[in-house]
């Protein structure tokens, strides 16, 4: 279990669509280290999500989850999820607008609009198939995630760059918590 580098914004790891993990593999050793790697590293850098692509791995596994976290102040708890090969397969006409950062391009923020709730199917680190519905600020990170396991970066998905800016300044300003 260690700590990795968080890939950063430009590296074309970022860029690509990664590839599902075939199920059979999931409870072998290379994938449970990747998870455990990823959820040391997510902790690490008080992320509230991380997708394996962000530590140099293109396979379809994301993880989320925290108690508290300083960089969303005014976030509930949201309980340690694992997804590996993620499906969205139903989600809301309701489309709600956030601000969103990324441990991949950390000093800035931007309003993003989202899915208020979604159903997911994918896979647990046990193999057990597992269909979660979520919503709030859950749903949010499960599309900014799988995302990322599209190559998509949040800043893409910016439609109003308004309230788009550097964390810093943005909190000076009490725009984000
Ligand atoms: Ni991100």
């Amino acid at each position: 279990m260690k700590k990795c580098e968080v890939i950063q914004a430009g590296d074309p790891c970022l860029k690509q669509r990664s590839q599902e993990v075939p199920p059979e593999a999931i409870l072998g050793p290379d994938v449970q280290s990747i998870i455990d790697d990823m959820i040391v590293t997510m902790d690490a850098y008080q992320g509230v999500g991380l997708a394996a692509p962000q530590i140099g791995i293109n396979l379809r596994i994301m993880c989320y989850g925290f108690e508290h976290n300083p960089r969303y102040p005014n976030a509930l708890p949201v309980p340690l999820t694992i997804f590996i090969n993620p499906v969205i397969l139903n989600r809301s006409q309701d489309i709600q607008t956030g601000f969103e950062g990324c441990l991949s391009l950390p000093p800035l923020r931007g309003e993003v609009p989202r899915y208020q709730w979604l159903e997911v199917k994918g896979y647990d680190r046990h193999g057990n198939e597992i269909i979660k519905k979520a919503e709030g600020f859950e749903a949010r990170i499960i599309q900014h995630e799988i995302d990322h396991l599209d190559g998509i970066f949040f800043i893409e998905r910016i439609q109003d760059f308004k309230h788009f800016g550097l964390t810093e300044v943005l909190k000076a300003h009490e725009i984000i918590p």
